[in-house]
């Protein structure tokens, strides 16, 4: 693909159970969507990814799909989604849905058939298989291998009715699709062009790079690594970038994306290397436009997942870095600090006390929209909304956290102190609650009960309060986002990181012919000087962003202060 409009554009992602409830069920909805479509034009972005929308059980907010053809109930109907589409399109705004099809739900027409018979002609559309060889079916380790799930327990669910296994690398009502039958591809692409024909331009990939797995030649599955005091092995080895995903990519693209123009893909891959990246984005291969990575979301991730691990920024300015060079020449990147999987990045990595907030949100957003890459911005992230106090494990919600919170107690001898604390600060819920319109009870949000609660902070942080405050987050996102769209070296400027070894300072360059930016982000609540070569002239450069005033004196940055200079150079 030729066209690569997203070189300058930056995404918005919607929860749409989060976003905006239109009818006072507590849940958002399209309805929600399409009053808020505003802000978001407003804000300046240029392309709408919605979470998914289809009809679901809802075990796992929607990433588990019943029907990959029609609407939620509880979101609205096929008539409210094209009023929503024509909606953003009108405001010159693009839309791509969530793709979901490294598994459906449970209740899909799909499985149903599947799981009545071992005969049945879509048996082999899911992973069934028998008992580990000699071990009675159905009982403690008799699972066909010792992989875990991503939510707890095992990945593999008994069927009493066939007497085998389905393979679910989530939750057990989100059984993995076989991707080695070209039925299920190709009913797979039909489905994508339903949706492109209908008008939308692109899909956000879940977790693609699961979606081929190694077999044995026997058609077994392997066992995975067990590491000590854990219940289930990773048997990430198995199907993280599986041996036929290159190809099952190129196919999909022949036959859903070839010939059609203006889209945008985007796969999520956790694990995902720079190397497999440069493959899956070079243009010529025909796979995707760019992948989320996750390096840099675990890097305060160690070794126990119990133990919380504080930010180290030259580790992350490390992977960021290794990311910008290795996709400089080839490929692209897709930059993100927040997601509906990722705690708020400005109780992350920034400080979400009442001081330093609003700079440490602004101060983050500087540095990741200035990388080269196309940026994302999640829901209330414009805001600089925060993680929620939640207390005990009665105030989540999340499949994840309930499920993890079970194993780590029940089978892997946790205290609940110990696992709470890194649910607190890393929780998918944090993400997940309400957007805070304005500061009335329900921070205008609903009129009903909410799903999940709304943050007590609404009364502070909300849409009216940064829409009117023009040194808002929100206000300071949209020149960010109009930067991009303003000055090509964002966009398309080569990357140089300055400061690997400073542990305050987030600096780099950006350079396209006889414009180079510097960019400045100070990660701490103290002063900091950047020690850079050449800092008298950058000194005397024109100042095109600073998050905090006063500006610098001498490239001394206030707390969590963010520059960003201009000037000229020989080409
Ligand atoms: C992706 C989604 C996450 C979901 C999982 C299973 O990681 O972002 O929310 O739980 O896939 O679909």
């Amino acid at each position: 693909m030729t066209d690569s409009w997203w070189k300058k554009a930056v995404v918005y992602q919607i929860y749409p159970r989060s976003f905006a409830d239109s009818d006072g069920d507590g849940m958002g909805d399209l309805r929600g969507v399409i009053d808020h479509l505003d802000h978001l034009a407003e804000l300046g972005v240029d392309v709408l990814w919605l979470s998914p929308i289809y009809p679901s059980p809802q075990d796992d907010n929607g990433y588990d799909i019943s029907d990959y053809q029609d609407i939620e109930p509880l979101f609205g109907n096929l008539a409210v989604f094209d009023e929503l589409l024509a909606g953003a399109h009108a405001r010159g705004m693009k839309l791509i849905m969530d793709l979901v099809v490294n598994h459906s739900s449970d209740e899909h027409q799909w499985f149903l058939e599947s799981r009545s018979a071992k005969d049945h002609p879509k048996r082999d559309w899911y992973w069934w298989r028998p008992a580990r060889a000699g071990m009675e079916p159905g009982t403690p380790g008799a699972e066909p291998t010792n992989w875990g799930s991503v939510f707890g327990g095992p990945a593999w669910e008994f069927d009493e009715k066939t007497g085998e296994y389905y393979l679910h690398l989530f939750s057990r009502k989100q059984p993995d699709l076989n991707w080695e039958n070209p039925e299920v591809r190709e009913a797979v692409y039909a489905m994508m062009r339903w949706w492109l024909d209908r008008g939308v331009d692109g899909f956000r990939m879940d977790v693609i790079n699961m979606i081929s797995k190694v077999i044995g030649e026997d058609g077994s599955l392997r066992d995975g690594r067990l590491s000590a005091g854990a219940a289930y092995a990773d048997g990430s080895d198995s199907f993280i970038g599986g041996p036929r995903l290159h190809e099952f990519l190129q196919e999909m693209h022949r036959e859903v994306f070839e010939g059609r123009e203006g889209l945008l893909t985007v796969g999520e891959m956790p694990g995902v290397t720079v190397e497999e990246a440069r493959l899956h984005t070079d243009p010529e291969r025909h796979e995707v436009d760019m992948v989320f990575q996750f390096d840099h979301v675990w890097v305060d991730r160690g070794p126990d997942p119990w133990l919380l691990q504080p930010l180290q920024l030259t580790a992350l300015k490390a992977i960021l870095g290794r990311w910008q060079a290795g996709l400089a020449d080839l490929g692209w990147n897709s930059l993100y600090w927040n997601n509906h999987d990722q705690p708020r990045v400005v109780s992350r990595y920034g400080d979400d006390g009442p001081q330093y907030r609003v700079a440490s949100a602004k101060m983050l957003g500087t540095v990741l929209h200035l990388h080269r890459g196309t940026p994302y911005v999640y829901q209330g992230e414009e805001l600089g909304m925060t993680n929620y106090p939640f207390g005990g494990i009665e105030d989540f919600r999340d499949i994840e956290a309930l499920g993890q919170y079970r194993q780590a107690l029940d089978l892997e001898g946790r205290s609940a102190e110990e696992v709470l604390t890194v649910l607190r600060a890393r929780g998918r819920d944090n993400a997940r609650t309400p957007m805070q319109w304005d500061d009335s009870p329900q921070a205008g949000f609903t009129t009903g009960t909410p799903w999940l609660a709304v943050n007590p902070n609404h009364r502070e942080i909300n849409a009216a309060a940064d829409r009117a405050d023009p040194d808002s987050v929100f206000h300071y996102y949209r020149k960010l986002i109009e930067l991009r769209h303003t000055e090509p070296a964002v966009a398309e400027g080569d990357f140089t990181m300055l400061l690997p070894h400073d542990e305050r300072l987030y600096a780099f360059t950006r350079r396209l012919g006889t414009t180079e930016l510097l960019v400045i982000g100070n990660f701490s609540g103290e002063p900091a000087r950047a020690e850079i070569e050449d800092a008298g002239s950058w000194s005397s450069a024109e100042l095109v962003l600073t998050n905090v005033e006063p500006a610098p004196v001498d490239l001394t940055l206030g707390p969590w202060q963010a520059v960003v200079y201009r000037r000229a150079v020989r080409p």
